[in-house]
Parts: structure tokens; sequence; C-alpha cells
């Protein structure tokens, strides 16, 4: 079975497509999941993309995050600017995470300036759309390959 990458969404993402479509896109949340999937199987690894309106759903699929995922990329959508309880799930699982937003954050009004998530990112990609998760997930792959999983048995004698 191969690794793992969690993708992870916040709430209202459900609605991508017809959600406030100047500042989203039209992408759908489910087009964006399929091309991930895509980029993912031609990076090597399974890629586990979930959705979710309620906070503590997040924090329990971070939580329970199997020993095969081996990164997380999450776009926390609202929370990202008002959960501790995330970013301590976060933390407290320990492996690398990429934040990602499709909007330009830093472009919009002040309380979107502050992310709990970013001080615990390996890095953060904001306003370049859905495609922003396939970046992430090149970044993510090359993150994993540069430290690769301790415990994963060496094939070498
Ligand atoms: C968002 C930006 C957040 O500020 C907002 O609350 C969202 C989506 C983005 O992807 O641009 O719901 O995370």
């Amino acid at each position: 079975m191969p690794a793992t990458i969690l993708i992870l969404n916040g709430p209202n993402l459900n609605l991508l497509g017809r959600r406030e479509p100047t500042v989203y896109g039209h992408e759908t949340l489910d087009e964006i999941a399929a091309a991930c999937r895509a980029r993912g199987e031609a990076l090597g690894y399974a890629i586990d993309f979930r959705q979710s309106n309620h906070e503590g759903e997040l924090i329990e699929w971070i939580q329970t995050a199997h020993t095969d995922v081996r990164g997380i990329i999450i776009n926390a959508a609202g929370y990202t600017h008002t959960s501790v309880a995330l970013a301590d799930a976060l933390r407290a699982v320990g492996r690398p995470v990429i934040e990602v937003h499709l909007s330009n954050v830093f472009a919009r009004e002040s309380f979107r300036h502050t992310s709990y998530i970013s001080p615990i990112a390996a890095g953060v990609i904001a306003g370049l759309g859905g495609q922003g998760y396939g970046l992430a997930l090149e970044a993510m792959s090359r993150l994993l390959n540069a430290s690769p999983d301790p415990g994963a048995q060496s094939t070498t004698p």
C-alpha cells in the first residue's frame, strides 16, 4: 500500500464552485479532489481527501491519522484564523504540514492575516486557486523524499 498524504478541507469549502466565485473560483471541491488524486498517484502517494464543516471532526481525523499518513495538506478555511485546537492537533501528530488557501488571504481583511497553522507549517500556498493543492502536493513529495520515513524498513543490508 502506498504511503498516504492526507488533504483536509474546512468549513464551507464543500460549496466551492458556487461560493463567491470571484474570490474562490469556479472549480468545485470534487474537481480539486480528482486532480489531487491524479497528481498524488503520479508522485507515488495515495490521497485521502476530506472536507468537514465541524472543527471536532477535523481534529479527530488528524488524531487518527494512520501510520501510513506521511504528511498533511490543510485548507482549514475559517478555522485557520480561529482554531488553537486544530493547530494543537496538527502539532501533536508530528507530521509535516503544508497550509493552502485558494484566495490570497493577505490581500483580504486583516482578520485573515492571522493563521494559527502557519507557525507549524513547512510552507504556505495562498492565492493560486485550486492549483495551490497540486503545488502543495509537489512540495510535500519533495519534503518527504528529503526526510524518509524513520519507521520505514531499510531494504539495503
Ligand atoms: C480560505 C480563506 C479563509 O479566510 C476563508 O475563511 C475560507 C477559505 C481560502 O481557501 O482562501 O473559507 O481558506
